[in-house]
C-alpha cells in the first residue's frame, strides 16, 4: 500500500547516462554503459544510497553530433535525473557539459580527456587524467623509450579530443628538444589515408604519432604497412577498443598507446572489477572504458552517500571533495579543476595483443 508520502517522495534515486552505444564508436559506449551498469548493480545489492535504489536511465546518442543534446535535455528535463554520467568522447561530453552545467546537474564523465570538458564549470566532473597529462607522457615516451628525434603528426580535425592532444603532445616534445615533422589532417570516418602517408614516408619521421579512435587508426595502421612504412605509429587512449585489433590484426604490431589503466594490474579492486565483470558479460575481457564508467559510477554513489542528500548543490560538493578514491582503474583524487589525479599506462601492440609495458604516475 503506497502512502500520500510514498507518492510525494521518489522511491528511486534516478541518475542519467548518456553513452555511444550504436553507430561509428559503439564499444566506446558499449563499454562504458557495461562497467556502469554492474557498479550499480553492486551499489544496489548492497542496499542502495541513502536507503534508495539506484535507477540508472540511459539514452544512446548513437555517436552522432546533437544527439547529446536531445538525450543530456530529456535526462534532465523529463526524466528527472539528479545527475548523470557521460561519456567517452571529448567532443560529445562537451556537447553536455554546457547544458548540465546552466541546470546545476552534476555531470561525471569517465573517460573525457580534453581539458576543456570540465573548465566548463564547477558542476562538471572526470575520473580521468587529462590530455595535459597523457600529450606530455606520450611526449616523454617518443623521445626516452622510441628515442625518436622527429615526429610526424596525424590529427583527426573532427575531434576534440584529437587536436586537443595533438596540442599538448607538440607542445611537451618541442619543449623537450624533438623536432615535429610534418603535420597534417584527416576526418574521422574518411576511409583512404594514402596521401597523407605518402607524404608522412617522403618527409621520412623516427615515429608517427596518431591521436585517433581505434577505427581510424586501424585503417591508417593497414594503409602505412601497405605503403610500406617501418617507423613506429603511436597514440592515445582513443585507440583502446579490441575492434583495433579485430579490424588491423598483424598490422597493428610493433606500434604503441598510452591509455588509463591495464586489467592486468594487480591490484585488489582491478582483480575484483575483472572478476564480477567477467561474470556478468560471458567471460568478456573489460577495456579502460569499462573501468572508468564503473569508477564513474561508483565515485557518484560515495559522493551521494556522503552529501547525505541528493540536492545538487551538495551532491556538486561531495563530488568535489573526493580524495584517494580507491578506483578499479587506480587511486585517485579529484583536484581543483574537478579533474582526476592518476597514473597512465603505456601498451605494446606484439602478436595481435595489448601487452602492458610501462605506468607512468602523475
Ligand atoms: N579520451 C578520449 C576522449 O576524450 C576517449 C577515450 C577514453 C577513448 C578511453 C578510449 C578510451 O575523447
Amino acid at each position: 500500500i503506497s502512502t500520500a508520502e510514498d507518492l510525494r517522495t521518489p522511491l528511486t534515486i534516478k541518475i542519467g547516462e548518456f553513452a555511444s552505444l550504436t553507430g561509428k564508436e559503439a564499444t566506446f559506449g558499449t563499454s562504458s554503459h557495461e562497467g556502469t551498469v554492474l557498479a550499480v548493480e553492486e551499489i544496489n545489492a548492497a542496499g542502495g544510497v541513502l536507503g534508495k535504489k539506484i535507477e540508472l536511465l540511459t539514452e544512446d546518442n548513437q555517436t552522432k553530433a546533437g544527439e547529446t543534446a536531445n538525450a543530456v535535455n530529456k535526462l534532465i528535463s523529463k526524466d528527472g535525473v539528479v545527475a548523470i554520467i557521460g561519456e567517452v568522447a571529448s567532443s560529445r561530453s562537451m556537447e553536455a557539459a554546457p547544458i548540465c552545467q546552466d541546470n546545476k546537474i552534476p555531470m561525471i564523465t569517465p573517460a573525457s580527456t580534453n581539458p576543456t570538458v570540465t573548465q566548463e564549470g564547477d558542476h562538471i566532473f572526470r575520473v580521468c587524467f587529462t590530455d595535459t597529462f597523457q600529450g606530455a607522457a606520450l611526449a616523454n615516451f617518443a623521445k626516452d623509450t622510441l628515442k625518436a628525434n622527429k615526429v610526424a603528426v596525424l590529427t583527426d580535425v573532427k575531434s576534440d579530443y584529437s587536436k586537443g592532444l595533438a596540442k599538448s603532445f607538440k607542445e611537451k616534445y618541442a619543449s623537450v628538444g624533438g623536432t615535429l615533422g610534418i603535420e597534417l589532417d584527416f576526418n574521422g570516418g574518411d576511409k583512404d589515408f594514402k596521401g597523407q602517408l605518402t607524404a608522412i614516408k617522403g618527409d621520412n619521421p623516427d615515429a608517427i604519432f596518431l591521436p585517433g579512435y581505434y577505427n581510424d587508426v586501424a585503417l591508417i595502421c593497414i594503409q602505412a604497412k601497405q605503403l610500406g612504412i617501418t617507423a613506429p605509429i603511436f597514440g592515445g587512449d582513443g585507440w583502446e577498443s579490441e575492434a583495433l585489433l579485430s579490424i588491423g590484426k598483424e598490422d597493428m604490431n610493433g606500434n604503441y598507446f598510452s591509455t588509463h589503466c591495464s586489467v592486468e594490474q594487480g591490484t585488489p579492486e582491478m582483480i575484483a572489477f575483472v572478476d564480477a565483470y567477467k561474470k556478468k558479460y560471458d567471460g568478456k575481457t573489460p577495456d579502460a572504458m569499462a573501468v572508468l564508467g564503473y569508477d564513474a559510477a561508483k565515485v557518484m554513489a560515495d559522493a551521494i552517500t556522503r552529501a547525505g542528500s541528493t540536492e545538487s548543490a551538495k551532491i556538486r560538493d561531495a563530488i568535489a571533495a573526493t580524495k584517494d578514491f580507491n578506483g578499479a582503474s587506480g587511486k585517485f583524487s579529484l583536484n581543483e579543476n574537478r579533474d582526476a589525479v592518476k597514473a597512465l599506462v603505456f601498451i605494446k601492440i606484439e602478436d595481435g595483443k595489448f601487452k602492458y609495458t610501462a605506468t607512468v604516475n602523475p
